[in-house]
């Protein structure tokens, strides 16, 4: 069947007729990009209805959590935050409380028990249903909606309308679920098996959200290169590569950004088609969790740390200057000083630009979770610090080796301290503050005259 002959789906926005005008909502995130993303979405179906964003949550008639699971202390802050939400309700029992997200999809029945005052808890599936599901809990009482699979992938991705964070950029969904078995995570679980988003309707996203004057787009996917792999179209399995260039196409589209790749499926083709796509940045965020091969088997990563070294090195051979982030778990069961050591000695020789680590936490039902666990609190605090440190260095010392050239940056705003400087982005994503009041979303050289730790400041080049 030809991608160009399917027809949209009629979305939301045809057939609601609006019933909680003026009313105000609060939407709290709590987890990833994806999580934001599907925020977005639901405030775009919130505004649908007729409500307003709330100013605070005191005001809100409507709050809906989006709940993550990734790691323990996702869920410790939700339940936190679930006993907040309680005492205003008390005060205010018209408020409705919806739960969504992971944490939804996974702990329903745990929600239910410990937070009897929710309305409505509804999985990542179902986000879509948000607003049937409110009606319900006004009409009927506490409602509970969660879908083991989604059944359309349009309207579990990015086919619904979203309220945006920024009028400049977005993110597009381009696969949901995940089909890798990495022994530590939990996302497989939630989310379920990979489903890709047709090429077509991903580009006719992107063209609207141009047409809307976005001029950056991310695509997301928990393992990008795996895109297309279900899919066929006219006999063919669509490719990342193949994708990145078809979006590069979109006119209006400045940047382009992708999240995450994944080290075992990373392939030289994704590699030229950056170099070779103009409005794709030089960025790569590529998670290695671990330096030692032996934790590497353990998490089924499906790598070496030589194979994940060959796969860097190639890529920052193909696209020049390109900056490179990961992710990094310490702690993973059975880690003993020299599985430690070998993550350190990879971070050095990898010199990251910058690098998300975490402690490792087990998650119930994942694999990880069964395995002995000997590591102590002290000695994980102890590699985890030692490895902030050590990638705190390198990360300024990339940021020294930027002060004295021009980069072009993409104005986000105002700087949240000093409104007279604006927070702006490279390519790169690297944050620089920029002294003057620019309009978010343009675009400005700027020489970049010094650089801290964690972010550079420059001044707009002439
Ligand atoms: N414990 C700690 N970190 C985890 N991550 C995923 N699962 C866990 C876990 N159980 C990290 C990985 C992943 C990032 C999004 O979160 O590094 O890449
Ligand atoms: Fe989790 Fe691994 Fe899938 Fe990433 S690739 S979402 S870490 S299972």
């Amino acid at each position: 069947m030809s991608d160009a002959v399917i027809l949209g789906m009629p979305t939301v926005r045809e057939t609601r007729v609006p019933t909680r005008a003026g009313k105000q909502y609060f939407v709290r995130t709590m987890g990833c990009q994806m999580n934001e993303h599907d925020s977005e979405r639901i405030a775009g179906l919130l505004d649908l209805d007729g409500m307003v964003p709330a100013e605070s949550i005191e005001t809100a008639d409507v709050v809906v959590v989006n709940t993550c699971t990734i790691r323990e202390n996702a869920d410790q802050r939700l339940y936190g935050y679930l006993g907040s939400l309680k005492a205003l309700k008390d005060v205010r029992p018209d408020m409705r409380i919806a739960v969504g997200g992971c944490s939804a999809q996974k702990e329903r029945d745990i929600i239910r028990d410990r937070a009897a005052w929710v309305d409505v808890v509804f999985g990542t599936h179902n986000t879509h249903r948000v607003l049937d599901l409110l009606d319900h809990a006004d009409e009927w009482g506490p409602i509970t909606e969660v879908l083991e699979e989604t059944t359309s992938v349009e309207m579990t991705a990015s086919a619904l309308p979203a309220h945006r964070a920024t009028d400049h950029s977005a993110w597009v969904t381009i696969t949901i679920g995940c089909n890798n078995s990495c022994t530590f995570c939990i996302v497989p679980i939630v989310r379920g098996a990979e489903i890709s988003r047709r090429p077509g309707d991903v580009i006719r996203e992107v063209a609207n959200l141009a047409a809307d004057g976005v001029t950056e787009v991310t695509l997301l996917g928990q393992n990008v290169n795996s895109y297309g792999r279900d899919l066929d179209i006219d006999g063919r399995k669509p490719l990342f590569a193949d994708l990145l260039r078809r979006v590069g196409e979109v006119d209006g589209i400045r940047r382009i950004r992708y999240t995450s790749p994944h080290p075992k499926d990373i392939r030289e083709d994704v590699m030229i088609a950056m170099a070779e796509t103009q409005s794709v940045c030089e960025q790569l965020h590529l998670p290695l969790q671990s330096g030692s091969a032996r934790i590497l088997a353990a998490m089924h990563r499906g790598y070496t740390p030589e194979r994940y070294m060959a796969k860097l090195a190639m890529a920052r051979a193909i696209v020049a200057d390109l900056t490179v982030s990961t992710d990094i778990i310490v702690g993973f069961p059975g880690e003993t000083d020299d599985d430690f050591d070998a993550t350190m000695d990879v971070v050095r020789a990898a010199r990251f630009d910058s690098a998300f680590t975490f402690q490792y936490s087990p998650r119930p039902g994942t694999p990880a979770a069964e395995m002995e666990y000997t590591i102590t609190p002290d000695v994980m605090k102890r590699r985890f610090d030692q490895l902030a440190r050590e990638q705190d260095a390198i990360t300024f010392q990339h940021n020294r080796e930027r002060v004295g050239r021009t980069l072009e940056v993409m104005v986000e705003g105002p700087s949240k301290r000093e409104p007279e400087v604006a927070s702006t982005r490279t390519r790169g994503n690297r944050l620089v503050h920029v002294a003057g009041v620019f309009e978010p979303g343009s675009y400005l050289p700027v020489e970049i005259t010094r650089a801290a730790p964690h972010y550079l400041e420059g001044v707009v080049s002439s």
